[in-house]
């Protein structure tokens, strides 16, 4: 059953004060969004259409690190980035921050192996009781409780990303 836990309102609302806040960060500088798939492509696709830079260029980077409801701890990275990205400036956009091991690996994945001159992180959720790696993002979408959530690019075994919300499954 479907609960709905954060609704396209909310979503819609804190989305786009946080593509202003991206916005008024970056100015006219080129940064490349690189969204990693497939959790954060809705979020991703929401937040590049508030920004209206001209200076912008998207990439994609597929991540594999959760069978059914639980972390592996360890990532795979199923699709590459495609795009050159040394000394570029990126901004990394993801789903969920729980336990942080995807996203600490994953950042280090791209900075040995791309080697770009900054990297900014944006998050939708925020699960911090989960957290075993410290580490600090730069713009969080809403921080939630240890529930288990699904909508708005989020799966369960790849299932319900279309739904226009964030819902708990129960
Ligand atoms: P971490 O490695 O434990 O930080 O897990 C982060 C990854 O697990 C994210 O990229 C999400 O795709 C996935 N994940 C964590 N919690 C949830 C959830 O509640 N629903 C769906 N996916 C989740
Ligand atoms: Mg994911």
């Amino acid at each position: 059953m479907l609960k709905i836990y954060i609704d396209e309102e909310r979503i819609k609302s804190r989305v786009k004060s946080i593509a202003k806040e991206i916005e008024k960060e970056i100015g006219d500088k080129e940064v490349v969004f690189i969204s990693n798939l497939k959790g954060s492509i809705i979020f991703f696709a929401d937040i590049i259409r508030h920004i209206k830079s001209t200076n912008i260029v998207i990439d994609f980077i597929a991540t594999e690190s959760y069978s059914g409801r639980k972390s592996t701890g360890e990532i795979k990275i199923l699709k590459d980035i495609s795009l050159d990205l040394s000394g570029r400036d990126i901004i990394l956009i993801e789903d969920i921050l729980d336990t942080g091991l995807t996203l600490q690996t994953l950042i280090n994945y791209i900075k040995e192996v791309h080697k770009p001159s900054s990297i900014k992180t944006v998050i939708l959720l925020d699960k911090p009781s989960r957290r075993i790696v410290d580490l600090k993002v730069d713009y969080t979408g809403f921080v939630i409780e240890d529930v288990f959530v699904v909508g708005y690019g989020m799966d369960y075994d790849e299932r319900y990303r279309n739904l226009p919300y964030i819902a708990i499954l129960e």
